[in-house]
C-alpha cells in the first residue's frame, strides 16, 4: 500500500498531503476481495487463492473489474485521487457520492472527512450490501443506500459536493437543487470528467480535468432495443454511400473522443467483425469501409459526426481543460 501512494505521489497524481494520508490509510484489498481478468482463454477470478496476484494488482494504479458480468470495478487509484482532489474539501463538506461499488472511494471520503459526513449511493442492491459490510469491517459508517443516482439523494441532502463515478451525458438538475449555493459537481462526462460549480438554481459552470476517463455507463438507461437492431442493419443495409473525411480512427483518439461524445452523447461507434459501424437510437446508422461511408436509417450520422469533428479541428483541436462552458444545458446542446 506504501509502495502505490508513493509512487501516486512521486508521479503527481496526489498532490495533497490530507489525500496522501487518506490512501496511506484506507485499505484497498478490504474492498476489492477479488477482481475478473479477461483473456483469450476467457474471464477468470483473481483472489487471495490467486498467490501475489491478488494483492500486487490490488496495489497497483490499475483499474479492477469487480463483478463477473462487468457491471462494476474499482477505478483506477490516480483517477480517483485526481477526482477526489478536484472536489477541494477543506474537510467538513457533506458530500455525496454516486456509484458506490466496492465502498473504497466512499471509504476514502470517510477517512478524510468523517463517516457522517458522506452518503453514497449505487442502483445495485447486491453492490450496497456488499460494499456496507466492507466499510464497516474497516471501520467507517457512511449511509450507503440503494438508489437511482439520477435522482441524487435528497433525503440526507443539501450536499456540498457531489461526486460521480459512473459516466453520464449531462448533470442532471436534481444534483443541483440538492447542492448548497457554490457546491460542487465531479462527474464522469462522456469520455471526461467535469468540474463545474453551482451558480444558480439551474445552472452550474466549470471545466474538464486534463484526463482521459472511461467510465461505466450509469444503469438506469437500458439500451435502446433500436441500438442493437440499428447496428445489425448498419452491417448490412443498403443506404447512401460518399466518400469519407475522417474515418473512425478519430473515435480512438482521446480528445477527438472527448468531442465526439460530448456534443453526440448517443451515438455508438464500434469495431463488430472488422467493419466500423456507428449508430444512433433514432435508428440512423453508418457504416465505414474501403474509403467509403454508408448511411442510412433515416439520419445521416456520419455526416453529424464529421461536422462537429471538423469544427474541433479547425478551432485547433482545444484540450478539454482549455474549454470552458457555461451552463449544464449547454453541455449537452452545443459546441
Ligand atoms: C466504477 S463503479 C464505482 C466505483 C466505486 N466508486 C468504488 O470506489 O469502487 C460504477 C458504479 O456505478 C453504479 N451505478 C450505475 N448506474 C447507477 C445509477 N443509476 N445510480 C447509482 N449508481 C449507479 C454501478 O452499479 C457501479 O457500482
Amino acid at each position: 500500500m506504501d509502495k502505490l501512494v508513493s509512487e501516486l505521489v512521486a508521479n503527481g497524481y496526489i498532490t495533497d498531503p490530507r489525500w496522501q494520508a487518506a490512501f496511506s490509510a484506507v485499505p484497498r484489498h478490504l474492498f476489492v476481495p477479488r477482481f475478473y481478468r479477461g483473456d483469450e482463454q476467457g474471464t477468470s477470478i483473481v483472489d487471495s487463492t490467486s498467490g501475489d496476484q491478488w494483492l500486487s494488482a490490488v496495489y497497483s494504479d490499475i483499474h479492477l473489474v469487480t463483478t463477473e458480468d462487468v457491471r462494476s470495478s474499482s477505478t483506477a487509484p490516480s483517477l480517483m485521487a485526481g477526482m477526489l482532489q478536484a472536489l477541494e474539501l477543506s474537510g467538513d463538506e457533506r458530500v455525496l457520492e454516486i456509484g458506490t461499488g466496492t465502498g473504497y472511494n466512499a471509504a476514502l471520503l470517510s477517512e478524510r472527512l468523517g463517516s457522517g459526513q458522506v452518503v453514497s449511493v449505487d442502483i445495485d442492491p447486491e453492490l450496497v450490501a456488499q460494499a456496507r459490510s466492507r466499510l464497516d469491517a474497516a471501520g467507517y459508517r457512511p449511509l450507503a443506500v440503494v438508489a437511482d443516482g439520477v435522482n441524487g439523494y435528497p433525503d440526507a441532502g443539501p450536499y456540498d459536493a457531489v461526486i460521480a463515478t459512473c459516466r453520464l451525458d449531462y448533470v442532471p438538475v436534481a444534483w443541483l437543487q440538492q447542492l448548497q449555493p457554490g457546491g460542487v459537481i465531479v462527474t464522469p462526462l462522456g469520455a471526461g470528467v467535469a468540474v463545474v460549480r453551482k451558480s444558480g438554481p439551474r445552472e452550474a459552470t466549470g471545466e474538464f480535468l486534463p484526463i482521459s476517463a472511461y467510465f461505466m455507463p450509469m444503469r438506469h438507461q437500458p439500451e435502446p432495443a433500436v441500438v442493437g437492431d440499428a447496428i445489425q442493419v448498419a452491417l448490412n443495409g443498403i443506404g447512401d454511400s460518399r466518400e469519407y473525411r475522417f474515418d473512425a480512427s478519430i473515435y480512438r483518439d482521446d480528445e477527438a473522443r472527448f468531442w465526439l461524445d460530448l456534443t453526440n452523447p448517443d451515438i455508438r461507434a464500434m469495431t463488430v467483425g472488422g467493419v466500423s459501424v456507428v449508430v444512433r437510437p433514432d435508428g440512423s446508422w453508418a457504416r465505414l469501409a474501403d474509403g467509403l461511408v454508408v448511411q442510412g436509417g433515416g439520419g445521416a450520422v456520419w455526416d453529424d459526426v464529421e461536422a462537429v469533428h471538423g469544427e474541433w479541428l479547425a478551432a485547433g483541436r482545444p484540450a478539454r481543460e482549455h474549454t470552458g462552458w457555461c451552463s449544464v444545458r449547454l453541455v449537452r446542446r452545443s459546441f
